[in-house]
């Protein structure tokens, strides 16, 4: 498959059949996690892996939609503060190299034919206890996993002219 394809095929998936990630399927998108760039190849980063079964009433506290807890596994991804690149006083950007992180992972979870949703709204306090981090751990977004039935919907997105610029402003 060619990579422009590729990304053309990823869309949010929110409904998704009862089927669980093989898991060598699981392994290869982590791996794909794990070969992405970071800022100064710090990885400030740590994955939860979360199996949704019988953790549907407490993980609603931390996204309320339906497709958080239907897919069979979801993702958290935290970033490390102490692990963060700091440089020239600068505040650190985990969420940065987070969101390339997953960015890797889903377009893996593409390529195997499995679905995925971004989710950022999440309350963070919740995600915090429900999932026992510990200061110095930020939970930064979520990604759901899994075999999707939410029919492929064509890409609204603005016309390059719009969002490029040649040269300068
Ligand atoms: C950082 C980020 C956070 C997002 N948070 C949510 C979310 O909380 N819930 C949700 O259903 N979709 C969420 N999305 C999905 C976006 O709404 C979606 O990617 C966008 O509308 C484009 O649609 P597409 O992914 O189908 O191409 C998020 C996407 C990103 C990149």
């Amino acid at each position: 498959m060619q990579f422009l394809e590729l990304i053309e095929q990823r869309y949010s998936a929110r409904s998704y059949k009862p089927d669980p990630v093989e898991a060598d399927k699981l392994q290869q998108v982590l791996e794909a996690a794990r070969l992405a760039p970071t800022r100064h190849n710090q990885q400030p980063f740590q994955l939860i892996v979360i199996h949704t079964a019988n953790r549907e009433a407490e993980l609603r506290r931390i996204y309320p939609g339906a497709h958080f807890v239907q897919a069979p596994i979801v993702i958290c991804a935290c970033g490390i503060v102490a692990q963060d690149f700091v440089s020239r006083g600068r505040q650190g950007r985990r969420e940065l190299d987070v969101g390339v992180v997953m960015d890797h992972l889903s377009l893996a979870a593409t390529s195997l034919g499995l679905g995925t949703c971004w989710i950022g709204a999440i309350d963070f306090t919740a995600a915090r206890e429900v999932l026992g981090l510990p200061e110095g751990v930020d939970p930064i977004v979520f990604m759901t996993l899994g075999y999707t039935d939410d029919p492929p919907r064509p890409k609204t997105r603005k016309a390059l002219t719009e969002l490029v610029r040649y040269e300068h402003w």
